[in-house]
Protein backbone atom coordinates (compact mmCIF):
# COMPACT_ATOMS: atom_id res chain seq x y z
CA UNK A 1 0.00 0.00 0.00
CA UNK A 2 1.49 3.10 -1.27
CA UNK A 3 1.92 5.53 1.41
CA UNK A 4 -1.02 8.29 -0.95
CA UNK A 5 -3.58 5.33 0.16
CA UNK A 6 -3.17 6.07 3.78
CA UNK A 7 -4.49 8.95 5.85
CA UNK A 8 -7.71 10.23 4.44
CA UNK A 9 -10.27 9.48 7.17
CA UNK A 10 -11.78 12.77 8.71
CA UNK A 11 -12.26 10.09 12.07
CA UNK A 12 -8.46 9.83 12.64
CA UNK A 13 -8.38 6.55 12.49
CA UNK A 14 -6.15 6.13 9.43
CA UNK A 15 -3.79 3.29 9.60
CA UNK A 16 -4.54 0.69 7.05
CA UNK A 17 -6.28 -2.67 8.50
CA UNK A 18 -3.78 -5.85 8.64
CA UNK A 19 -4.83 -9.91 10.14
CA UNK A 20 -2.01 -8.27 12.69
CA UNK A 21 -4.44 -5.69 12.90
CA UNK A 22 -7.85 -8.17 13.48
CA UNK A 23 -5.74 -10.16 15.83
CA UNK A 24 -5.10 -7.25 17.73
CA UNK A 25 -8.69 -5.96 17.82
CA UNK A 26 -9.75 -9.68 19.11
CA UNK A 27 -7.23 -9.75 21.76
CA UNK A 28 -8.13 -5.58 22.86
CA UNK A 29 -11.56 -6.51 22.64
CA UNK A 30 -12.51 -4.18 19.98
CA UNK A 31 -14.98 -5.30 17.81
CA UNK A 32 -14.46 -5.92 13.57
CA UNK A 33 -17.05 -4.37 11.35
CA UNK A 34 -17.22 -6.01 8.20
CA UNK A 35 -19.50 -5.12 4.81
CA UNK A 36 -19.77 -6.74 1.50
CA UNK A 37 -18.81 -4.02 -1.55
CA UNK A 38 -18.67 -5.33 -5.03
CA UNK A 39 -18.04 -1.91 -6.77
CA UNK A 40 -16.21 1.25 -6.71
CA UNK A 41 -18.24 3.60 -5.90
CA UNK A 42 -19.65 2.00 -2.97
CA UNK A 43 -16.74 0.79 -1.63
CA UNK A 44 -15.52 4.29 -1.70
CA UNK A 45 -18.59 5.03 0.70
CA UNK A 46 -17.92 2.51 3.06
CA UNK A 47 -14.36 2.38 3.27
CA UNK A 48 -14.32 6.50 3.94
CA UNK A 49 -17.44 5.70 6.67
CA UNK A 50 -14.33 3.92 8.54
CA UNK A 51 -15.44 -0.01 8.21
CA UNK A 52 -12.65 -1.88 9.19
CA UNK A 53 -13.11 -4.97 6.10
CA UNK A 54 -14.74 -5.17 2.76
CA UNK A 55 -15.79 -8.31 1.72
CA UNK A 56 -16.14 -8.69 -2.01
CA UNK A 57 -18.73 -11.74 -1.60
CA UNK A 58 -19.78 -14.25 -3.81
CA UNK A 59 -23.00 -13.14 -3.21
CA UNK A 60 -22.40 -10.57 -5.98
CA UNK A 61 -24.03 -13.37 -7.34
CA UNK A 62 -27.10 -12.88 -5.96
CA UNK A 63 -27.45 -8.96 -5.31
CA UNK A 64 -25.46 -7.72 -8.52
CA UNK A 65 -26.71 -10.69 -10.81
CA UNK A 66 -29.89 -11.82 -9.49
CA UNK A 67 -28.53 -15.54 -9.58
CA UNK A 68 -30.62 -17.63 -6.72
CA UNK A 69 -27.30 -19.23 -5.59
CA UNK A 70 -23.61 -17.59 -5.41
CA UNK A 71 -22.32 -20.93 -7.32
CA UNK A 72 -22.37 -19.68 -10.86
CA UNK A 73 -19.59 -16.94 -9.81
CA UNK A 74 -16.39 -17.51 -11.55
CA UNK A 75 -12.81 -16.69 -10.94
CA UNK A 76 -13.01 -13.56 -13.48
CA UNK A 77 -15.84 -12.40 -12.17
CA UNK A 78 -14.52 -11.73 -8.75
CA UNK A 79 -11.51 -10.54 -9.94
CA UNK A 80 -13.54 -7.97 -11.41
CA UNK A 81 -15.67 -7.36 -8.56
CA UNK A 82 -12.24 -7.30 -6.82
CA UNK A 83 -10.17 -4.91 -8.76
CA UNK A 84 -12.91 -2.27 -9.05
CA UNK A 85 -13.50 -2.48 -5.01
CA UNK A 86 -9.46 -2.10 -4.66
CA UNK A 87 -9.31 0.71 -6.72
CA UNK A 88 -11.49 2.56 -4.03
CA UNK A 89 -9.92 1.07 -0.91
CA UNK A 90 -7.18 3.03 0.99
CA UNK A 91 -8.15 1.76 4.60
CA UNK A 92 -9.94 -1.09 5.49
CA UNK A 93 -8.86 -4.89 4.70
CA UNK A 94 -9.99 -5.96 1.53
CA UNK A 95 -11.03 -10.17 1.47
CA UNK A 96 -12.20 -11.77 -1.81
CA UNK A 97 -14.46 -15.11 -1.50
CA UNK A 98 -13.01 -18.25 -3.88
CA UNK A 99 -16.07 -19.23 -5.79
CA UNK A 100 -17.72 -22.02 -6.13
CA UNK A 101 -15.23 -24.38 -8.03
CA UNK A 102 -11.70 -22.83 -7.71
CA UNK A 103 -10.48 -24.67 -4.81
CA UNK A 104 -12.68 -27.47 -3.95
CA UNK A 105 -11.00 -29.77 -6.52
CA UNK A 106 -7.49 -29.95 -5.26
CA UNK A 107 -4.48 -27.94 -3.50
CA UNK A 108 -2.34 -27.59 -7.01
CA UNK A 109 -6.18 -25.84 -8.53
CA UNK A 110 -6.38 -24.27 -5.25
CA UNK A 111 -3.59 -22.41 -5.17
CA UNK A 112 -2.93 -21.52 -8.81
CA UNK A 113 -6.64 -19.61 -8.64
CA UNK A 114 -5.27 -17.58 -5.26
CA UNK A 115 -2.32 -16.32 -7.05
CA UNK A 116 -3.90 -15.26 -9.96
CA UNK A 117 -6.72 -13.81 -8.00
CA UNK A 118 -4.31 -11.93 -5.49
CA UNK A 119 -1.99 -10.62 -8.36
CA UNK A 120 -4.97 -9.60 -10.46
CA UNK A 121 -7.24 -7.82 -7.54
CA UNK A 122 -4.39 -7.12 -5.28
CA UNK A 123 -6.61 -7.80 -2.27
CA UNK A 124 -5.38 -8.39 0.75
CA UNK A 125 -6.76 -11.87 1.60
CA UNK A 126 -9.12 -14.33 0.28
CA UNK A 127 -12.23 -16.35 2.20
CA UNK A 128 -13.19 -19.95 1.12
CA UNK A 129 -15.86 -22.11 2.87
CA UNK A 130 -15.20 -25.18 4.58
CA UNK A 131 -13.41 -27.10 7.37
CA UNK A 132 -11.19 -30.22 6.78
CA UNK A 133 -12.63 -30.64 3.19
CA UNK A 134 -10.66 -28.29 1.84
CA UNK A 135 -7.95 -27.66 4.21
CA UNK A 136 -5.27 -29.07 2.19
CA UNK A 137 -6.05 -26.33 -0.29
CA UNK A 138 -6.22 -23.42 2.57
CA UNK A 139 -2.81 -24.81 3.67
CA UNK A 140 -1.07 -24.58 0.27
CA UNK A 141 -2.34 -21.28 -0.42
CA UNK A 142 -1.07 -20.01 2.98
CA UNK A 143 2.20 -21.71 2.21
CA UNK A 144 2.11 -19.47 -0.93
CA UNK A 145 2.13 -16.36 1.37
CA UNK A 146 -1.43 -15.25 1.10
CA UNK A 147 -3.69 -14.46 3.75
CA UNK A 148 -6.76 -16.85 4.41
CA UNK A 149 -10.05 -16.36 6.16
CA UNK A 150 -12.13 -19.23 6.73
CA UNK A 151 -15.94 -19.71 6.53
CA UNK A 152 -17.73 -22.27 8.66
CA UNK A 153 -21.50 -23.17 9.54
CA UNK A 154 -24.11 -22.23 6.31
CA UNK A 155 -22.13 -22.33 3.54
CA UNK A 156 -23.77 -21.32 0.49
CA UNK A 157 -21.33 -22.74 -1.94
CA UNK A 158 -22.85 -25.91 -0.62
CA UNK A 159 -26.60 -25.09 -0.63
CA UNK A 160 -27.30 -27.83 -3.04
CA UNK A 161 -26.01 -30.26 -0.40
CA UNK A 162 -28.11 -28.75 2.66
CA UNK A 163 -31.26 -28.27 0.53
CA UNK A 164 -31.96 -25.34 2.68
CA UNK A 165 -30.71 -21.82 4.52
CA UNK A 166 -31.81 -23.13 7.95
CA UNK A 167 -29.78 -22.60 10.58
CA UNK A 168 -26.71 -24.65 10.37
CA UNK A 169 -25.16 -26.79 13.93
CA UNK A 170 -27.96 -26.96 16.17
CA UNK A 171 -27.21 -30.47 16.78
CA UNK A 172 -24.67 -31.80 18.88
CA UNK A 173 -22.51 -33.57 15.96
CA UNK A 174 -22.49 -31.05 13.42
CA UNK A 175 -21.80 -28.19 16.52
CA UNK A 176 -19.11 -30.43 17.23
CA UNK A 177 -17.71 -30.62 13.69
CA UNK A 178 -17.84 -26.83 13.45
CA UNK A 179 -16.09 -26.33 16.62
CA UNK A 180 -13.34 -29.06 15.53
CA UNK A 181 -13.04 -26.82 11.47
CA UNK A 182 -12.46 -24.05 13.17
CA UNK A 183 -9.27 -25.63 15.62
CA UNK A 184 -8.32 -26.33 12.53
CA UNK A 185 -8.61 -23.23 10.42
CA UNK A 186 -6.81 -21.64 13.10
CA UNK A 187 -4.09 -24.29 13.23
CA UNK A 188 -3.23 -24.63 9.99
CA UNK A 189 -2.85 -20.46 10.09
CA UNK A 190 -6.11 -18.55 8.84
CA UNK A 191 -6.60 -14.89 10.36
CA UNK A 192 -9.90 -14.99 11.18
CA UNK A 193 -13.27 -17.17 10.20
CA UNK A 194 -16.82 -16.25 9.55
CA UNK A 195 -19.25 -17.82 11.15
CA UNK A 196 -22.77 -18.17 9.39
CA UNK A 197 -26.07 -18.77 10.67
CA UNK A 198 -25.65 -20.71 14.16
CA UNK A 199 -26.71 -20.71 17.49
CA UNK A 200 -25.64 -17.80 19.38
CA UNK A 201 -24.41 -20.14 22.00
CA UNK A 202 -22.18 -22.21 20.21
CA UNK A 203 -20.91 -19.26 17.95
CA UNK A 204 -19.72 -17.79 22.05
CA UNK A 205 -18.19 -21.14 22.65
CA UNK A 206 -15.81 -20.85 19.60
CA UNK A 207 -15.45 -17.38 20.08
CA UNK A 208 -14.07 -17.91 23.57
CA UNK A 209 -12.11 -21.13 22.58
CA UNK A 210 -10.01 -19.80 19.65
CA UNK A 211 -7.38 -16.97 19.35
CA UNK A 212 -8.24 -15.88 15.88
CA UNK A 213 -10.93 -13.68 15.52
CA UNK A 214 -14.57 -15.27 14.61
CA UNK A 215 -17.05 -12.92 12.60
CA UNK A 216 -20.62 -13.73 12.61
CA UNK A 217 -23.29 -13.17 10.32
CA UNK A 218 -26.63 -14.52 11.82
CA UNK A 219 -24.87 -16.03 14.82
CA UNK A 220 -25.34 -13.92 17.79
CA UNK A 221 -23.37 -11.04 19.37
CA UNK A 222 -20.39 -12.99 21.67
CA UNK A 223 -18.23 -13.09 18.85
CA UNK A 224 -15.30 -10.92 17.78
CA UNK A 225 -17.46 -8.85 14.57
CA UNK A 226 -20.42 -8.85 12.43
CA UNK A 227 -20.28 -9.32 9.08
CA UNK A 228 -23.38 -8.27 6.71
CA UNK A 229 -24.23 -8.02 3.11
CA UNK A 230 -24.15 -4.20 1.85
CA UNK A 231 -27.34 -4.02 -0.39
CA UNK A 232 -29.77 -6.31 2.46
CA UNK A 233 -28.60 -3.77 5.50
CA UNK A 234 -29.53 -0.40 3.12
CA UNK A 235 -32.65 -1.89 2.26
CA UNK A 236 -32.61 -2.34 -0.83
CA UNK A 237 -33.67 -5.93 -1.07
CA UNK A 238 -36.93 -6.19 -0.04
CA UNK A 239 -37.80 -9.36 -0.23
CA UNK A 240 -34.75 -10.91 1.92
CA UNK A 241 -35.91 -10.46 6.10
CA UNK A 242 -34.13 -12.95 7.82
CA UNK A 243 -34.17 -12.93 11.65
CA UNK A 244 -30.58 -11.36 11.77
CA UNK A 245 -31.31 -8.88 9.15
CA UNK A 246 -31.31 -5.58 10.25
CA UNK A 247 -31.69 -2.81 8.20
CA UNK A 248 -29.84 0.46 8.29
CA UNK A 249 -31.75 2.25 5.72
CA UNK A 250 -34.55 1.74 3.31
CA UNK A 251 -33.01 2.70 0.06
CA UNK A 252 -35.33 1.07 -2.03
CA UNK A 253 -38.13 3.31 -1.10
CA UNK A 254 -35.89 6.28 -1.03
CA UNK A 255 -34.40 5.79 -4.10
CA UNK A 256 -37.96 4.68 -6.22
CA UNK A 257 -39.32 8.04 -4.35
CA UNK A 258 -36.33 9.81 -6.18
CA UNK A 259 -36.42 8.55 -9.49
CA UNK A 260 -40.34 9.12 -9.18
CA UNK A 261 -39.80 12.33 -8.73
CA UNK A 262 -37.19 12.81 -11.55
CA UNK A 263 -39.90 11.00 -14.22
CA UNK A 264 -42.27 13.85 -13.05
CA UNK A 265 -39.99 16.20 -13.51
CA UNK A 266 -38.80 15.05 -16.85
CA UNK A 267 -42.76 14.77 -18.00
CA UNK A 268 -43.29 18.28 -16.51
CA UNK A 269 -40.63 19.83 -18.55
CA UNK A 270 -39.65 20.85 -14.77
CA UNK A 271 -36.16 19.78 -15.14
CA UNK A 272 -33.68 20.80 -16.43
CA UNK A 273 -34.43 24.46 -15.50
CA UNK A 274 -32.72 27.23 -16.81
CA UNK A 275 -29.87 27.32 -14.26
CA UNK A 276 -29.24 24.02 -15.18
CA UNK A 277 -29.05 24.80 -18.84
CA UNK A 278 -25.92 26.14 -20.67
O1 LIG B 1 -20.57 -13.75 0.01
C1 LIG B 1 -20.83 -13.14 1.06
O2 LIG B 1 -21.35 -12.01 1.05
C2 LIG B 1 -20.50 -13.78 2.33
C3 LIG B 1 -21.09 -13.18 3.56
C4 LIG B 1 -22.51 -13.57 3.69
C5 LIG B 1 -20.31 -13.49 4.77
O3 LIG B 1 -19.82 -14.74 2.36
Amino acid sequence: MSEDKKGYLASGNQKKVTTHRLLEMKQQGEKISMLTAYDYSMASVIDQAGVDVILVGDSASNVMVGNTTTLPMTVDQMIYHGKSVMNAVKRAMVVVDMPFGSYQGNPYEAVTNAVKMMKETQADCLKLEGGKEVLESIRAILNAGIPVMGHLGLMPQSINKYGTYAVRAKEEEEAGKLMEDARLLQEVGCCAVVLEKIPAALAAKVSSELNIPMIGIGAGPYVDGQVLVMHDMLGLNKGFSPRFLRRYANLFDEVTSAVQQYITDVKSSEFPSVEESY
